[in-house]
């Protein structure tokens, strides 16, 4: 199997979120203290991808690429198109086919944040499904303002549908999506839905009708953050906050994610805090330095956590 590879999905018109996103788009809004794309990059970093394609409209593209650069400083690629007009998710793949170059692929929102104990190790087990795709449910209150899967008893998918006004569950479709070779060719067979999109749900139920459509249970220990809304975005930078207020750890900070999946060592790490010491995101990467990341008592007398590497 050719390695896989990942796209971030960051378009889209935002106007849900005006004013906020007239000028700019959404998935560059801060989510507490760094951009809401660092979030989905990391996570598919996590994921064990190393080559991404970072999707945007043809207004921020300039933008996206200002901030992310080639992803070489992070031991990554990052390659950018552009998505002319918001004409549904499954878009995604059409636009990716060069890129993907046959090799499978894993979608991911560039508005859709995860944490949470095992995930890493969850999607790099996914990640080595070579056939058919994979799919995260998630158990939310409010399942009929996304796509909602129907589990049978053996756990596997008996339907899927986008945003159904009487869910047949509880269990929402996040906005992460494993595809084997054949996702592209799937998507060319698509036809716009009644809003004029071609829809992600549409791609999914072309695996399940085949039998080749796997679901996994995000459980409930672990987070799934939309930002779709402005008390969905303040409640996303609220969790962060909680958190790295408590653990003195960052999510998704794009250079730790690096350092502790093996991109980047340790010198190219400090190069990198070094140009940033004049801010806590710089002094929190040069901290890890320190002997924190590695779980080592720290060299400098500070009340710095000691983290499980
Ligand atoms: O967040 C998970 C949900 O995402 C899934 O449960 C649904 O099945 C899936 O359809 C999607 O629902 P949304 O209502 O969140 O989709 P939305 O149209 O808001 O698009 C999600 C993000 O993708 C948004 O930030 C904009 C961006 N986007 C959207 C479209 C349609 C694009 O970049 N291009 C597009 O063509």
């Amino acid at each position: 199997m050719k390695s896989r590879k990942g796209i971030i999905l960051a378009g889209g018109a935002g106007t849900r979120l005006w004013p906020s996103t007239q000028v700019t788009s959404k998935q560059l809004l801060p989510v507490y203290d760094k951009p809401m794309i660092y979030y989905p990059v990391s996570t598919l970093m996590l994921a064990g991808i190393r080559e991404i394609l970072v999707i945007t409209t043809p207004e921020d593209s300039d933008r996206f690429r200002a901030l992310l650069g080639d992803g070489s400083r992070l031991g990554m690629t990052f390659t950018y198109t552009t998505q002319a007009r918001p004409e549904g998710l499954a878009q995604a793949l059409l636009l990716a086919e060069d890129f993907l170059d046959g090799a499978p692929s894993v979608l991911i929102l560039g508005d859709n944040l995860f944490f949470g104990n095992g995930l890493s190790e969850q999607l790099q087990d996914v990640s080595t499904r070579a056939s058919g795709a994979t799919i995260f449910a998630y158990h939310v209150r409010d399942p009929e303002r996304y796509g909602v899967v129907e589990l049978g008893e053996d756990g596997r998918a008996l339907s899927i549908e986008e945003k159904p006004a009487e869910p047949r569950s509880s269990l929402a479709i996040v906005g992460l999506y494993f595809y084997d070779d054949s996702a592209v060719a799937r998507a060319k067979r698509l036809r716009p839905s009644p809003r004029g999109e071609l829809e992600i749900t549409d791609l999914n139920r072309s695996y399940l009708s085949d039998g080749s459509l796997a679901v996994e249970i995000l459980g409930r220990g672990m987070a799934w953050l939309d930002t779709g809304t402005h008390t969905a975005l303040l409640a996303a930078s609220n969790f962060v906050a909680a958190v790295e207020d408590r653990q003195g750890l960052k999510i998704g900070a794009l250079e730790e994610t690096a350092l502790r999946m093996g991109y980047i060592d340790e010198a190219a790490l400090a190069r990198i805090a070094k140009e940033m010491t004049g801010n806590t995101y710089g002094q929190y990467l040069l901290g890890l330095l320190e002997g924190s990341w590695t779980g080592r008592p720290s060299t400098k007398a500070s009340s710095k956590p000691n983290a499980p590497a």
